[in-house]
């Protein structure tokens, strides 16, 4: 899969500007602050319905503007896309692929395939369990819309149950009927929810574990950690788990248990990484499972994604950085650096300079 073109108009410090990217590598450079990872933003914004980083849209929105539009061309082996996106300053959004109305965020999710890879996902094997959690679910939903839609679901009713547990504090509660009726819910989406993220981490270990292989010969093992002690994985076993911590969770006036603390176990020649790794051995044991993500897309769709390396070039060792550089050359990806000396050009490669929003220069 590959994208072809990206139109900005009032895109954060873009006014107007298209750009026509190669199918295999394009360095995006450039001084701080020109708009580098705007580029990769906009991209990822298609495949994911929102930014990486912003907290809401209106921060896309060109400052003094009313309004952004994005268009995209991008293609993979069965057909040619075209995504056109308008960001409203009252909030509103409207994303359009070839001209049909996307109305949930769930039907958007399996057009664009992309992988981010940014210098903070280098912590994500030191870092705390939601940054693995967001690791899982954004390749999951990227595939399957029924599983966002469950992640979803499951997360408003774990609203609805923590205002509830709160309220049962308060009045000193023991139990309640109604905690039971979102338990319910929880069991019968958390279930469906395991499933998948039992399916990609077996997955996801055979392919990060090869490619730590071949950059360092370490044998590295991610493993499902589940967020309870449920006797099974089924929505009755779960329910009746989360039952039992009734007490404990009003007595704290917040939900304990549940896949909201999922986990992944991840070791490296047996031993717990985020413990006894070295600093080296955690970053490339990151970089192993940001390959993987790209791999497991990949053996699910068929399709390759469109990776998008921010910054990441300057944060590897040289050994590193060759090994992606090899794996990344038939590939379409688009990195941002500020130094161009540290990325491989080959014949198929496009540079871009950006300054101040703004391509200034381009080179085959
Ligand atoms: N809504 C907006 N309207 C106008 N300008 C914006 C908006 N949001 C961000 N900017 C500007 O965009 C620039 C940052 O862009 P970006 O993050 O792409 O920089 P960068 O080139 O990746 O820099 P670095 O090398 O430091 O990562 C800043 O100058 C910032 O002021
Ligand atoms: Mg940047």
């Amino acid at each position: 899969m590959y994208i072809s073109s990206l139109s900005l108009a009032n895109f954060r410090n873009y006014t107007s500007e298209k750009i026509e990217f190669s199918p295999y590598t394009n360095v995006i450079y450039g001084d701080n602050a020109q708009g580098k990872t705007n580029i990769l933003e906009a991209v990822y914004i298609f495949s994911q319905g929102r930014s990486h980083r912003a907290k809401s849209d209106k921060e896309l929105i060109k400052f003094g503007e009313d309004f952004s539009r994005l268009s995209l061309d991008f293609h993979d082996s069965e057909r040619d896309y075209t995504a056109a996106m308008q960001l409203m300053k009252n909030g509103r959004k409207n994303i359009k692929i070839n001209h049909v109305q996307i109305t949930k965020l769930s039907k958007l999710m399996n057009y664009l395939n992309v992988v981010m890879f940014s210098p903070e996902d280098l912590e994500l094997v030191k870092g705390s369990p939601s940054a693995r959690r967001k690791f899982i679910d954004s390749s999951v939903s990227q595939l399957y819309p029924r599983y966002l839609t469950s992640l979803i679901d499951y997360h408003k009713a774990l609203g609805q149950k923590n205002s509830l547990l709160k309220v049962l504090r308060a009045k000193g509660a023991k139990s309640d009927m109604m905690l039971s009726v979102w338990n319910e819910q929880l069991a019968a989406e958390g279930e469906k929810i395991i499933k998948y993220r039992t399916d990609f981490v077996k997955l996801i270990n055979n392919f990060s574990a090869a490619i730590q292989n071949e950059i360092s010969g370490e044998k590295l093992q991610i493993s499902y950690m589940p967020g309870m002690r449920a006797s099974g994985d089924d929505k009755d076993s779960i329910y009746e788990y989360l039952e039992k911590n009734q007490r404990r969770e009003i007595d704290l006036a917040s939900a304990q248990v549940g896949v909201q603390r999922d986990d992944l176990h991840i070791t490296i020649n047996g031993s717990e990484a985020k413990i006894y790794g070295s600093q080296g051995q955690q970053r490339t044991s990151a970089l192993s499972m940001k390959i993987a993500q790209a791999d497991y897309i990949h053996h699910i769709k068929s399709e390759y994604p469109i990776l998008l390396l921010d910054d990441i070039m300057s944060e590897l060792d040289i050994n590193r950085r060759m090994y992606l550089s090899q794996k990344i050359r038939d590939k379409q990806v688009l990195i941002t650096s500020t130094d161009t000396d540290l990325i491989e050009s080959t014949d198929n490669t496009k540079l871009f300079k950006i300054k101040n929003g703004s391509v200034v220069r381009e080179e085959n």
